[in-house]
Order: C-alpha cells, then sequence, then structure tokens
C-alpha cells in the first residue's frame, strides 16, 4: 500500500488541518508524531526507500529501538500538510540504541523532522512505557489562551490544574491526573525534552510557558479532543477574568469530589485546596 492511502496517514493529515483551522499553528508552529503499529509498518513496507543516512535524535530513547514515526517536518506548516503532505512530514525509523533515525518516506524536497523531536521521542518513550503501550500520539500546538494565561498564573501544576478544572464541568473527567507546567526554556533541545517528559510521567498534558502546549493520547481524536477541551477552558478562564478578576461563583472541591465519585475518576486531592 501507498503510504499515503494509510488509514494513520490520513487521520494524520487530518489532524493537521483541524489544528490549522483552529488557530494553533501560526507560521511553522507545533509539531505532531504518531507511533506506528507493527502491522502499519508492513502495510506500507513496500513504499519505503532505503536511503536515508541515520541521524542523532538529540536524546537516547532506548525504549523506542527500530520503532516507525510520522512526523511533521521543521519548518513545515500545518495549513499545508493536507496540499502537500509527502513534502511535510517525514516517516522515521529508529535504530536498535533508540539513538539514532533515519528517513524512510517524505521531506521530498529535503528538511528534517520536527526540531521538537527530542521532546516528542522522550515523550512517547515515557508514556509508552506508562499506557502499557497504548498512547501513539504526542501533539504539540500554540494555543492563544493557554499561552496568555501563562504570563499571569502561577506557573505551577496545582494552580493550572484546578484553574482549568473549574472551567468546564467536563475538565476533571478529561484530564483526571492535572496538567503540569514547564517555566519558560529555550524549545527544541534535550533540556526542555527532560522537562516535559518528566511531567508526563505523571500528566497527558503539558504547558510551556509563553510558548504553547503538549498533549499526549492513544489516537488522533483522544490527543486533539484534549489539547481543544483544554484550550476551551483556558479561553473561559481568559474571559472570566476579563470581565471581573474573581469568580461570584465557581465549582467547589466537594462539587469535584461528588462528579468524581459519580464518573469514576480519582481527583488527586492537592488539587482540591481551599483557595
Ligand atoms: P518546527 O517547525 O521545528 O516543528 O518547530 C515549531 C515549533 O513549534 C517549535 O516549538
Ligand atoms: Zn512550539
Amino acid at each position: 500500500m501507498k503510504v499515503l492511502e494509510a488509514d494513520f496517514v490520513q487521520g494524520f493529515i487530518r489532524m493537521c488541518s483541524d489544528g490549522w483551522e483552529r488557530g494553533w499553528h501560526e507560521r511553522n508552529g507545533g509539531n505532531l508524531s504518531y507511533r506506528l503499529k507493527a502491522e502499519e509498518v508492513t502495510e506500507i513496507e513496500d513504499d519505503l526507500n532505503e536511503d536515508g543516512q541515520w541521524q542523532p535524535i538529540g536524546a537516547d530513547v532506548p525504549g523506542l529501538a527500530n520503532e516507525f514515526f510520522l512526523v511533521t517536518g521543521s519548518g513545515k506548516y500545518f495549513r499545508n500538510v493536507s496540499l502537500a503532505p509527502e513534502d511535510c512530514l517525514a516517516l522515521i525509523e529508529l535504530d536498535p540504541a533508540g539513538a539514532h533515525y533515519r528517513l524512510r518516506w517524505g521531506l521530498k524536497n529535503g528538511g528534517r523532522p520536527t526540531s521538537e523531536l527530542p521532546s516528542h521521542l522522550m515523550n512517547h518513550e515515557v508514556k509508552k512505557a506508562a499506557s502499557g503501550g497504548r498512547h501513539r500520539v504526542i501533539y504539540h500546538a500554540h494555543p492563544t489562551n493557554v499561552i496568555a494565561l501563562t504570563f499571569v498564573l502561577p506557573l505551577t501544576d496545582e494552580v493550572f490544574t484546578r484553574e482549568l478544572w473549574e472551567m468546564a464541568t467536563e475538565c476533571p473527567v478529561v484530564f483526571p491526573d492535572g496538567i503540569g507546567v514547564v517555566g519558560w526554556m529555550v524549545p527544541g533541545g534535550r533540556d526542555i525534552a527532560v522537562a516535559t517528559s518528566k511531567l508526563m510521567e505523571k500528566y497527558d498534558v503539558a504547558v510551556w510557558a509563553h510558548h504553547g502546549m503538549f498533549c499526549s493520547g492513544e489516537d488522533f481524536d483522544l490527543t486533539f479532543g484534549l489539547m481543544h477541551t483544554v484550550e476551551k477552558s483556558a479561553e473561559i478562564l481568559v474571559k472570566t477574568l476579563s470581565m471581573r478578576p474573581d469568580k461570584r461563583q465557581t465549582i467547589s472541591p466537594q462539587n469535584f469530589r461528588d462528579l468524581a465519585a459519580d464518573f469514576g475518576v480519582k481527583l488527586p486531592e492537592r488539587f482540591l485546596y481551599e483557595k
């Protein structure tokens, strides 16, 4: 089968278009990666090339040895992915040490995988282990309202989680483990990848102050839906804070406990502090 005919490739392209339409991907902002299933590699094997040179990843991910990933290219625009997928996307294979990758398909006009490849792969390694292999998608976007909040809220996991939970009743059900926050760091390297993947041991969402957000999930729907839910909640908070600095009423810690009992989720008590 041709790479472009595979369902996971079509799902990947659709997610890029959906993110672009939501306004989360100005210019080349954001990146997406998907860890292929063994049967998906077999499906497209005939359409892969062998001449890519092994390149250093910039991080060691032995837990992902020999795995294949579909990733967005560095400097490529999400806006263009559906029009020119073979130019904008890269299908890469990792070596047996998880230290190098080589291109097997895509980037037909040259280029390299996203500059955030170390963060994507370190997050994949952590989430693969934590989810028993179920998580396959890592998504980085630049959603406006979450970024705006990083200028006015204290940069702690507790405050971001609690404030965003309060903005929509569905939030604690969609991200019951909470949200992690990374203070401002230089993007694109190993240090920010280490800080983010540490948070991904506990959470499915990590906010990068003054930059954007990372989400992890099992498939494209769940991961896009997670980004969308968090950003929608942030939009409500931005609107609320713009109308008045305090809330007249909100969802209380006891309301959250009642919700958790009814919906069968565990909400860590450290997010249910008295204000
Ligand atoms: P890339 O174009 O290299 O993917 O970088 C975009 C980005 O959002 C960096 O954080
Ligand atoms: Zn970014």
